[in-house]
């Protein structure tokens, strides 16, 4: 009888005892999970694009990168992370140049973008961080 009551005693801790050990876990393995998350965040901040570039890079990849690569390096377009404000202007939203500027190529397939005219600064802040 006594001994039955010690084995219940015991199990009950037991239980109890894996029980904290499991939540225990539990909650290290979301901490941890945490902070990996926390990790790839720094390691977004440390390719140290400002907050215009990180404006700038999404306006780029989903307009431009098709044509020009993600950073602008060229790819069936021409390279154009080297661009001037003006040029960006220019070309972007009239499809035209600088006066006196020699363009790259004398085709003109690219079409333009009137409506990313607040937008352009940002591009601009982009090339100068990533290239
Ligand atoms: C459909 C493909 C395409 C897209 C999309 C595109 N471009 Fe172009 N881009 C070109 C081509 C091709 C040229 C070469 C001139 C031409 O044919 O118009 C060019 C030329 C340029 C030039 C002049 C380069 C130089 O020095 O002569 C700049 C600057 C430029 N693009 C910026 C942009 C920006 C910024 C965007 C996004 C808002 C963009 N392009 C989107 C195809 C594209």
């Amino acid at each position: 009888m006594k001994n039955t009551l010690h084995e219940a005693i015991l199990v009950t801790l037991l239980v109890t005892g894996l029980y904290a050990f499991i939540k225990y876990c539990e909650s290290n393995i979301r901490y941890y999970s945490n902070y990996f998350t926390f990790e790839k965040v720094t390691q977004n901040v440390e390719l140290k694009l400002s907050s215009q570039a990180g404006v700038g890079e999404k306006v780029f990849k989903a307009n431009c990168a098709v044509c020009h690569g993600a950073k602008g390096q060229g790819a069936s377009g021409p390279q154009n992370n080297d661009a001037s404000l003006e040029l960006l202007k220019a070309k972007v939203l009239t499809g035209s140049y600088p006066p006196g500027y020699k363009p790259k190529r004398t085709t003109r397939i690219m079409p333009r973008f009137p409506h990313l005219k607040d937008k352009i600064e940002a591009i601009h802040q982009y090339f100068q961080e990533v290239k």
